[in-house]
C-alpha cells in the first residue's frame, strides 16, 4: 500500500491493512502480521524510518489489538511515503505461531521483509546453502529462505547502484514452487517490489482524482491492450472499458493483494499480474516488467473496473456469511441465469462459449474436473449432460486426475469448475489438459482468477462473492450454469425438445421454489436440535440426488466436525448397511423420480434394521412418510433440478448443527477458502 503525496498517519495505515486482512481472513487464519515503513518529508530531505514488524498467532482481531498495545509506536506520526505489508497465514510448513507468520524477515534489523502466498518447493536446498553462509533461521517456514536470500544477494552486491527490483529478480530465479510475493526493505524506504508465479496477485490503483473527490470516475486512456487478454477472456470480464498503461503518473495509491475483496473499499480499478511479472513502485510510480526482460519489451497490463460492491461482502443481518449465502440462493441463481436464458423463446446462450460451440459439439467426450463442492456440481449434472449432449461425460477429482496421468486428447473438452478459480489442483489439471491440446472451459465465480485467465473460454457463474469457507451458493450456481450448458447443446435436437422445455420451465420457477425450501429453516433447526450431540450422520440417496448426499455430508463434516458420509443408496447392501441400527442417524433422499421404487427398497432395508430415517421427500408422499422418523417435504421440480432444492435443507442443517455445537461456522478449523497449494 503506497501513498505518494498524501501523508497518512501510522494509525490510518494500520487500519487499512487490518481491514484488508479481515476481508481475506476466509482464505486462511491461523496467524497474521503487518510491517510498515515510511519516510518523513522535511522540505529537501527524505528520511527513512525503520520497518516495524508486528505478528500474532490467532485471528486478525488479535493482531489488531496487539497493534495498539505498542507504546513505542507513535500512531499519530504522519508518513509521507510509506509501504505497509500485511498477511494472514494458513500453516503449511511449521505450526501456527507468531514467528512462523508473515512478514518473514532477513535479520533482526528487518532489513528485508517479505510476505508470501504459495509454497517454495526447493526451500530445503536454499536453507542449507544459506545456513552454510552463516545466515540464522528463526522460523520453520519455507518462506523464510526468501528474505534471507535477498539479504545474501544484497550483502554480496557488486556495486551500490543495484536496484531493489534487480535483487528481487535474482532471488526469484532461484525459487521453485508457487508464489505471490511482496518485498520491502529499509535500504529502499517507501518502495516495494512484487512478483508472482502460480499464485494470484493483483494491484488496485487509486488515482489522485479519487483521493481528492471520491466519486469522480477516472478516465484512463484506452490505447493499451495487452495481446489478446481482453478478447480471450471477455466472458469473464464484467467491465473492460477502463484500460490504462501502467505507470500512470496520476495514480498515487497502490494496493497489492491476492484477492480483490481486500482492496475493493479503496478502489475498483485493478490490474492482474501475470506469472513472472515484476511490479515495482518507486517514487509513487508503478512500473511492470518481465522477469527475463528482452530489450524493449514493456508489458502493458489492462486495468479493469470491478463491479463488486462493498455491501455484497458484508454480513448483513445474518449471524454468519454462510447463513447469508444460503439465503441468497433465490437471487444468486437468478444472477447466474440473467441475460442467458430467454424464457419467451426458450433459448439459452452462454456468451463465453458461443464461439466455441461448434468445436464442443464435435468433441469426443466431455470431462468435468474440480475439487470438493465444485466436483460435486459435476457429479450432480453429469446425467443431464450425458442426456442432453449425447456425449460421454467423465467427472474427475482434479488431484486424482493428475495422479493417474489420465489420457487426454485434442478432441476432448475439459471443464474446470472452481468457485475461487485458484485451487491449485484444478489449475494444475487445467495446465495438463492444455498441454495435451484439449479445449479448456472455466466455470468460475471469481473474475480475473487464474482459471478464468488460463482457460480458452468459460462461464462466470455470477453468484457474487462467497466468503463462508463452506461453499453453498456457488454450488447451486455451478449447477445452474452446467444445466444451461446442457440446454445450449441440445437446442437443435428435435427429439430432446420436450425434455428441454420441461427443464427451462423448471429453471423459471426455481427461485420461488428455493424460497419455499428456505422457509423450512425452523423445522430444520428443530431437527438439528435432536441431532447435534451425535457423532455420525449418514446421508443416502441415488440418481439425481446422489450428489446431494456427497455435498450434504461434506458440509456436515467440514463445519460440524461430525463424521458424515454420503452413500449411494444402491451400494447400501454392499457394506454400509452394517452401520445401520436404532442409534445411527440416517438422512434419506427419496423423491418421486425414476429411482423412487429403488429408494423405497433402501428405506425398507433401513427400517428393517430398526433405523429411524429422516427423509427428504416430495410433498404429499404418505407412502414414504409413514416409514419416516421425520420428514422434510420439498416442492416438486423436474428431476434434474431436484438436487438444487434437496441440497438446501442439508446446507441449513449443517449450519444449525455447527452453531449448536458451538463452532465458528465461517472459519472451520484446518480449512481455508482458497486452497492454493497442492
Ligand atoms: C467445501 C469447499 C471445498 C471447495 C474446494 C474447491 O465447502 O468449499 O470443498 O469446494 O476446495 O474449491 P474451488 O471451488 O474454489 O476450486
Amino acid at each position: 500500500y503506497l501513498n505518494y503525496q498524501v501523508p497518512r498517519t501510522r494509525k490510518e495505515i494500520f487500519e487499512t491493512l487490518v481491514k484488508g486482512l479481515q476481508r481475506l481472513e476466509y482464505r486462511g487464519y491461523d496467524s497474521a502480521g503487518v510491517a510498515v515503513d515510511g519516510t518523513h518529508l522535511t522540505t529537501t530531505d527524505t528520511k527513512s524510518i525503520a520497518i516495524c514488524l508486528i505478528k500474532k498467532k490467532g485471528k486478525v482481531k488479535a493482531l489488531d489489538e496487539e497493534l495498539y498495545k505498542r507504546d513505542s509506536l507513535d500512531l499519530d506520526e504522519k508518513l509521507y511515503t510509506h509501504f505497509g505489508l500485511a498477511h494472514t497465514r494458513w500453516a503449511t510448513h511449521g505450526e501456527p505461531s507468531a514467528v512462523n507468520s508473515h512478514p518473514q524477515r532477513s535479520d533482526k534489523n528487518n532489513e528485508f521483509v517479505v510476505i508470501h502466498n504459495g509454497i517454495i518447493t526447493n526451500y530445503k536446498e536454499l536453507k542449507e546453502y544459506l545456513i552454510l553462509k552463516g545466515y540464522e533461521f528463526e522460523s520453520e517456514t519455507d518462506t523464510e529462505v526468501i528474505p534471507k536470500l535477498i539479504k545474501y544477494v544484497y550483502d554480496n552486491r557488486e556495486n551500490d547502484n543495484i536496484t531493489f527490483s534487480t535483487l528481487v529478480e535474482r532471488v526469484t530465479k532461484q525459487l521453485e514452487g508457487a508464489f505471490a510475493l511482496v518485498f520491502k526493505s529499509r535500504h529502499f524506504p517507501g518502495d516495494a517490489v512484487s512478483t508472482r508465479r502460480g499464485s494470484p496477485l493483483l494491484i488496485g490503483v487509486r488515482s489522485e482524482h479519487e483521493l481528492a473527490t471520491e466519486n469522480i470516475p477516472v478516465q484512463y486512456n484506452s490505447a493499451h491492450l495487452k495481446d489478446g487478454v481482453q478478447e480471450k477472456n471477455s466472458h469473464n470480464r464484467p467491465d473492460s472499458s477502463s484500460i490504462s498503461s501502467v505507470g500512470d503518473s496520476r495514480a498515487v495509491e497502490y494496493y497489492f493483494a491476492s484477492d480483490a475483496s481486500a482492496i475493493i473499499e479503496h478502489t475498483n480499478k485493478v490490474l492482474y499480474l501475470e506469472d513472472d511479472d515484476i511490479a515495482v513502485v518507486t517514487d509513487g510510480k508503478l512500473s511492470i516488467h518481465r522477469l527475463n526482460r528482452q530489450a524493449g519489451e514493456d508489458p502493458v497490463r489492462a486495468i479493469q473496473t470491478l463491479q463488486m460492491e462493498m455491501q455484497q461482502i458484508m454480513k448483513g443481518n445474518f449471524d454468519a456469511f454462510m447463513q447469508k449465502e444460503i439465503f441468497e440462493q433465490p437471487e444468486s441463481v437468478v444472477n447466474t441465469m440473467r441475460g442467458r436464458i430467454c424464457f419467451d423463446t426458450n433459448t439459452v446462450i452462454l456468451g463465453g462459449l458461443k464461439d466455441h460451440l461448434k468445436e464442443i459439439k464435435r468433441c469426443r467426450r466431455l470431462m468435468m474436473i474440480g475439487c470438493g463442492t465444485s466436483f460435486h456440481a459435476a457429479v450432480a449434472t453429469r446425467q443431464i449432460l450425458e442426456e442432453q449432449t449425447e456425449l460421454p461425460v467423465m467427472v474427475e477429482l482434479a488431484s486424482d486426475f493428475l495422479d493417474r496421468n489420465t489420457p487426454v486428447f485434442r478432441d476432448d473438452v475439459c471443464f474446470f469448475i472452481s468457485q475461487s478459480g485458484e485451487t491449485a489442483d484444478t489449475l494444475m489439471a487445467l495446465r495438463y489438459c492444455k498441454e495435451r491440446g484439449a479445449l479448456t472451459v472455466g466455470i468460475t465465480n471469481t473474475v480475473g482468477s487464474s482459471i478464468c485467465r488460463e482457460t480458452d473460454c468459460g462461464v462466470h457463474i455470477n453468484a457474487g462473492p462467497e466468503i463462508g469457507v463452506a461453499s453453498t451458493k456457488a454450488y447451486t450456481s455451478q449447477f445452474v450454469a452446467l444445466i444451461m450448458f446442457a440446454l445450449m447443446m441440445s437446442e437443435d435436437r428435435l427429439s430432446l425438445q420436450k425434455r428441454r422445455l420441461e427443464i427451462i420451465n423448471g429453471l423459471r420457477v426455481l427461485p420461488e421454489l428455493i424460497n419455499k425450501v428456505l422457509s423450512l429453516d425452523e423445522k430444520i433447526k428443530a431437527i438439528a436440535n435432536e441431532l447435534y450431540q451425535q457423532r455420525s450422520l449418514l446421508v443416502m440417496g441415488r440418481g439425481f440426488n446422489y450428489a446431494t448426499c456427497l455435498e450434504g455430508a461434506l458440509k456436515i463434516k467440514e463445519i460440524t466436525y461430525m463424521h458424515s458420509e454420503g452413500i449411494l443408496a444402491g451400494e447400501l447392501k454392499h457394506g454400509p448397511l452394517a452401520l445401520i441400527d436404532k442409534d445411527m442417524p440416517v438422512i434419506m433422499i427419496i423423491m418421486k423420480d425414476a429411482c423412487y421404487v429403488k429408494c423405497q427398497n433402501a428405506l425398507q432395508q433401513v427400517t428393517a434394521r430398526a433405523g429411524r430415517p429422516i427423509i427428504l421427500c416430495s410433498q404429499d408422499d404418505p407412502e414414504v412418510s409413514k416409514n419416516a422418523y421425520q420428514t422434510i417435504e420439498l416442492p416438486h421440480i423436474v428431476d434434474c433440478l431436484q438436487g438444487i432444492l434437496s441440497v438446501i435443507p442439508l446446507q441449513l442443517l449443517s449450519f444449525h448443527l455447527a452453531v449448536l455445537r458451538g463452532y465458528d461456522v465461517d472459519c472451520p478449523r484446518n480449512l481455508a477458502k482458497s486452497v492454493t497449494v497442492e
